[in-house]
């Protein structure tokens, strides 16, 4: 089959198709006939170096969805479903997958990879949250799939929603752009949560824009690095903060929130906006094309 490996790390030239023996399925995996990958923001951190990462040259990706043509439970066979993986492998014909959800049957396979793990991630950081109607919410990075179905979400629930994304590139009650460097002076006092995403030590201003015992769900590092918050800042107004490891302390809560978010999908709350697509031999220019920062939405591979 053809996937795309990482050799090294660096610019996206890193990243080359080539030939590999398709993966065996272990025990209780099923095979999966790739239709779409997507290509998040965080890859791109995870193929330069900037989020360290190591290891052996190996199949790079980590978001796929396809049809199912191998499975223990014969039902599963031709089913369409989308996968994450924590150690890659998702850029290739074939994947095999221990963890999948099943896709509601109107829901396309880009659609199905462009939502999943964000629409997800959205479900799982608001209900922590516990946003309740009436609050005011402030959503980084609303351009990004993620924080552009919390700003969705939380606007359904009643919240009233701030939101920051490059220019006119998000749909809120306000949008600030968060290129512009002094955007949190910028944020209206009183904000009840936020949802952190592009961390730096910079995201500490944000302290003095929340109400008495605000909460902060920090999960993100589009700037490169996680916020960085003393407890001085915090205790001040008695915030509470919470590290949102989607991929660690609440993966579960995120992979229990991927069905739901997909439903979202199907019943049209949520919206999957795709960018562009790719053949799986351009990852490397798909890369490009996340880095330019140009585009609104999710990248897509089709294999
Ligand atoms: N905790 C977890 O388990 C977990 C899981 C998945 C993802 N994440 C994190 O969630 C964040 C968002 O992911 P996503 O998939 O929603 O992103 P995405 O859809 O790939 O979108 C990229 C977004 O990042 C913004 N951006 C890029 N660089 C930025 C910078 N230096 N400063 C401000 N904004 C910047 C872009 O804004 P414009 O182009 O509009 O300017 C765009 O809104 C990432 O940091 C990722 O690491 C965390």
């Amino acid at each position: 089959m053809r996937a795309v490996v990482q050799h090294g790390t660096g610019g996206p030239e890193v990243l080359n198709v080539e030939d590999r023996p398709e993966p065996h399925r272990g025990e209780g995996e099923v095979l999966i006939r790739v239709e779409a990958i997507a290509v998040p923001f965080y890859e791109t951190q995870l193929r330069s170096g900037l989020i360290p990462a190591g290891g052996e040259p190996s199949v790079f990706g980590h978001e796929a969805a396809g049809t199912v043509v191998e499975a223990d439970d014969r039902s599963l066979v031709g089913r369409r479903v989308v996968t994450m993986s924590f150690t890659g492998g998702a850029y290739a014909e074939v994947v095999a997958a221990s963890q999948y959800t099943l896709v509601p049957e109107t829901v396309s396979a880009e659609h199905a990879v462009a939502a999943a793990v964000p629409a997800s991630m959205a479900v799982a950081l608001l209900r922590t949250a516990n946003v309740v109607e009436g609050e005011t919410v402030l959503v980084e990075a609303a351009s990004g799939a993620i924080g552009g179905h919390l700003a969705r979400l939380a606007g359904r629930r009643g919240a009233r929603v701030i939101a920051t994304a490059g220019k006119g590139k998000a749909d809120a009650d306000v949008v600030l752009d968060h290129n512009d460097p002094a955007w949190r002076k910028n944020v209206s006092e009183g904000i009840d949560v936020v949802f952190e995403s592009i961390g730096g030590p910079r995201a500490a201003e944000l302290t003095a824009k929340l109400a008495p015992r605000g909460r902060i769900l920090a999960y993100g590092l589009l700037s490169g690095e996680f916020a960085t918050f003393s407890v001085a800042d915090l205790a001040a107004r008695g915030l509470t903060l919470i590290g949102f490891g989607g991929l660690d302390a609440y993966a579960k809560d995120v992979a229990a929130a991927r069905a739901e978010a997909l439903d979202l999908v199907a019943d049209g709350t949520l919206t999957p906006v795709i960018d562009r697509t790719y053949p799986l031999a351009e990852a490397a220019a798909a890369h490009a094309r996340v880095e330019s920062r140009e585009g609104a939405g999710r990248v897509v591979l089709v294999p």
